[in-house]
């Protein structure tokens, strides 16, 4: 897979405060990659910087191996601010000015209207779209290069559970074209729901970085019961066991990095037990996440 983003060492301050500290990480062809963080942890500061528009203080990045040029600034498209649109021009006409500021030809325009499912609109007013609708149009305006590269900056905020469902599948739509999209958010959610990889950012400093398939393979936790009375001992003679808490009704088992319900359930099998209740937890990204973020207390 082509390497499209090798970041190393990357680091900005601005005056005393360290916004991105020794970022080093690798975007591929066709990932979606998710830059996730909590408010103020450098995810637009490391945009900013990926993008040109922000000076790195220390660090090193390239573009498809190469350092940034006017060349490969035309294959990255990017939603990093609101872009200026003028409210009483259409869609369509609001698109054409931008095609003319970038020097590229407005044959695009209606595909990329009817991508991001605006075509019907293309001649109403700027002004009379909703917030979602201008957050299209914003992603259109983007795409009028056909860039191999989408950049979004939290693409999903301030809209309502409709608008969000609709971007996050247009986000899909142009990850299924075949473009690779960076993207960063603070929703676990959005995530986990659009993204391939992805890296967590705290305060400056990248604390995970993954496919997100293997973070929902992490760690197991097990409710079960047994009608015997030693069955807390017997839990614990189990090598998968990592703790134990008693719940209502049941034990819940955190696993070892490997086991799985099964494998308690063949075990208490051989020991002549028979679970009355045996039901497998994967952590949620959620918890994980949390988890990831108290075991890096001192960063
Ligand atoms: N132009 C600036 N001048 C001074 N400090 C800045 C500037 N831009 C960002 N910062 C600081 O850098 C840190 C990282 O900010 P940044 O905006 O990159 O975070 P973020 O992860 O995008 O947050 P959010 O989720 O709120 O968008 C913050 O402490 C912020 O206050
Ligand atoms: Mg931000």
């Amino acid at each position: 897979m082509q390497t499209v983003l090798s970041v190393d060492g990357l680091t900005k301050d601005f005056g005393r405060i360290r916004a991105v500290n020794n970022l080093a990480l690798e975007v591929k062809a066709g990932q979606v990659f998710g830059m996730l963080g909590p408010n103020g942890s450098g995810k637009t500061t490391t945009l900013g910087m990926l993008m040109g528009v922000v000076n790195p203080s220390g660090g090193l990045f390239t573009w498809f191996g190469e350092t940034q040029t006017n060349q490969v600034r035309k294959k990255i498209g990017a939603v990093l601010e609101h872009p200026i649109f003028y409210p009483y021009l259409s869609g369509q006409k609001n698109l054409e000015l931008n095609a003319l500021i970038k020097q590229c030809p407005t044959d695009n325009i209606p595909n990329v209207l009817e991508l991001v499912e605006l075509s019907a609109r293309k001649d109403h007013k700027y002004k009379t779209y909703s917030l979602g609708m201008k957050q299209r149009l914003a992603i259109a305006s983007a795409l009028l290069n056909d860039p191999t590269v989408l950049i979004l900056d939290e693409p999903t905020n301030g809209l309502d559970p409709m608008g969000i469902a609709e971007i996050r599948e247009i986000i899909k739509k142009i990850a299924a074209n075949g473009k690779t999209i960076i993207l960063a958010s603070h929703l676990l959610d959005e995530v986990q729901k659009v993204c391939t990889h992805f890296a967590i950012l705290q305060r400056g400093n990248l604390i995970h970085t993954g496919p997100v398939d293997e973070v929902g393979k992490g760690t197991e936790t097990v409710e079960v019961n047994a009608e015997v009375d030693n069955l807390n001992e017997i839990l614990l003679d189990f090598s998968g066991t990592s703790s134990i808490t008693k719940e209502s009704g049941f034990y819940r088992v955190s696993m070892r990095d490997g086991f799985r319900g099964k494998d308690l359930n063949r075990f208490l099998f051989d020991r002549n037990v028979v679970a009355t209740h045996l039901v497998t937890k994967k952590k949620t990204l959620e918890q994980q996440f949390l988890d990831i973020l108290s075991s890096n207390p001192q960063k």
